[in-house]
């Protein structure tokens, strides 16, 4: 059976582009309860765009729409050079629930780790994990990553600890 085209494409904030990524978001509603204690916001997919980690330009922030067969499935954040010069900061890597659990995440997320080896003077990936989306854990660990650490994380309403992970790509 042929396999079907799976891609990233780097996203630019058009308007379609984030009502294609709030879609995106709105069809995985258990990360956001998991994470947040409530469904997806109205706003969460333009705030993907403009969100930026402290002291970042715009210019090392990327988000990438994860396409099937030219259909948007899922999506990714990340941040270039934080906390510093030689790491990358894995934002979110989300897929609509009904694409999840296919294989499709560990796709999107070897693409990605293709795309990052290229960017010149980065040797590591880093994310966090919430406690309280711990059933991502297993994923991470097949994909490479390594626990660090574990630390409070308070947002809003939530209260849990974020499990800091990465991964050397040299
Ligand atoms: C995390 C996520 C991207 C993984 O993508 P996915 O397509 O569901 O995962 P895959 O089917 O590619 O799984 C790859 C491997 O990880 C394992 N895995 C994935 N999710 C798992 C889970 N919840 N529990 C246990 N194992 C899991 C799979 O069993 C598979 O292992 P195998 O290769 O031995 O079969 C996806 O589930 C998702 O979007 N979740 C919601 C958003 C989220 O929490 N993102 C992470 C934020 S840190």
């Amino acid at each position: 059976m042929k396999k079907e085209k799976l891609e990233l494409k780097i996203l630019e904030g058009r308007e379609g582009e984030i009502s294609e990524v709030q879609r995106v978001l709105e069809e995985s509603p258990n990360y956001f309860i998991n994470v947040s204690g409530d469904f997806p916001s109205s706003e969460d997919g333009k705030e993907l765009f403009s969100a930026i980690a402290p002291g970042k330009e715009f210019q090392d922030k990327f988000v990438f729409g994860i396409y099937l067969n030219n259909y948007m499935i899922g999506c990714i954040d990340l941040c270039r050079g934080f906390p510093n010069a030689s790491t990358v900061t894995l934002g979110l890597l989300l897929l609509s629930e009904n694409h999840q659990r296919k294989g499709l995440g560990a796709r999107a997320y070897k693409k990605l780790e293709e795309t990052v080896k290229g960017w010149k003077n980065i040797k590591k990936i880093r994310i966090g994990v919430l406690v309280s989306n711990i059933e991502v854990l297993p994923f991470w660990k097949k994909m490479g990553y390594s626990e660090k650490g574990r630390k409070p994380y308070k947002h809003g309403d939530t209260e849990t600890e974020v499990i800091t992970l990465d991964k050397s790509i040299d």
